[in-house]
């Protein structure tokens, strides 16, 4: 399993991105306002990602209908190679995403919840779908479950093009031990999640026990 970081935030990127482990980005327009985004900064916020990371960065397209999708769509992908337009999974949105893909467009199908809409979206030639998995824990359903569903119908079916599932809105080291374990391509974690995927109360035990031997080794000389 790939991870990407789910941010607008260019500090938190250039950190994960340090520690060698982030494949790709994700971004909504709520994680763009919440590091105070200006729209109009909005297209050169984009290229400043795309610059940091090395794969996908997927930028969201605001618009409702399947024209003004396909017309941000264009903007987007003009920006860097590696932006992924990123479309809800809807009528309109699998209309554009077929527009889209067919023009070397790569896309991905967001606020996925079921295996006819990841069916769906993979048909309409979606190159990554995202099935959201807290949103569901949110309204007391199990999102691990869906996300399942998800990922075994995908792989029960070949595809004239590549489609990889995208484990979105994962929120815990737990969502993201799920999500491996059932073979999701990549997880999308906030930089939070990400920190604490790195730790392990039993790896802080062990530097302790280092440090006081060592000190031990030290005091003898
Ligand atoms: C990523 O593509 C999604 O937008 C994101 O994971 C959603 O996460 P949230 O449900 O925590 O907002």
């Amino acid at each position: 399993m790939r991870f990407f970081l789910d941010t607008a935030d260019l500090d938190e990127i250039r950190e994960a991105a340090s520690w060698g482990v982030v494949a790709g980005v994700t971004t909504n327009p709520s994680l763009y306002a919440r590091i105070g985004g200006k729209l109009a900064d909005f297209p050169e916020h984009i290229q400043r990602i795309c610059k940091l990371v090395d794969g996908p960065v997927s930028a969201e397209a605001t618009g409702v209908t399947r024209d003004d999708i396909i017309a941000e769509g264009h903007e987007l992908a003009k920006l860097a190679p590696n932006v992924v337009v990123k479309v809800p999974t809807t009528v309109e949105g699998l209309a554009a995403t077929k527009t889209l893909s067919a023009e070397g467009v790569n896309v991905n199908m967001t606020l996925c919840f079921s295996v006819p809409q990841a069916l769906l979206a993979a048909r309409a030639g979606a190159r990554y779908i995202s099935p959201f998995v807290g949103r569901f824990d949110d309204i007391s359903e199990d999102g691990i479950a869906a996300l399942t569903d998800v990922v075994s119908a995908i792989e029960n079916y070949k595809f004239d093009h590549p489609v990889e599932i995208i484990a979105a809105s994962l929120r815990s080291a737990n969502h993201v031990t799920q999500a491996a374990l059932i073979g999701a391509d990549i997880a999308t974690v906030p930089f939070g999640v990400l920190k604490k995927l790195v730790s392990h109360p039993l790896t802080d035990r062990g530097l302790e026990m280092f440090e006081a031997d060592w000190q031990k080794v030290v005091n003898a000389q």
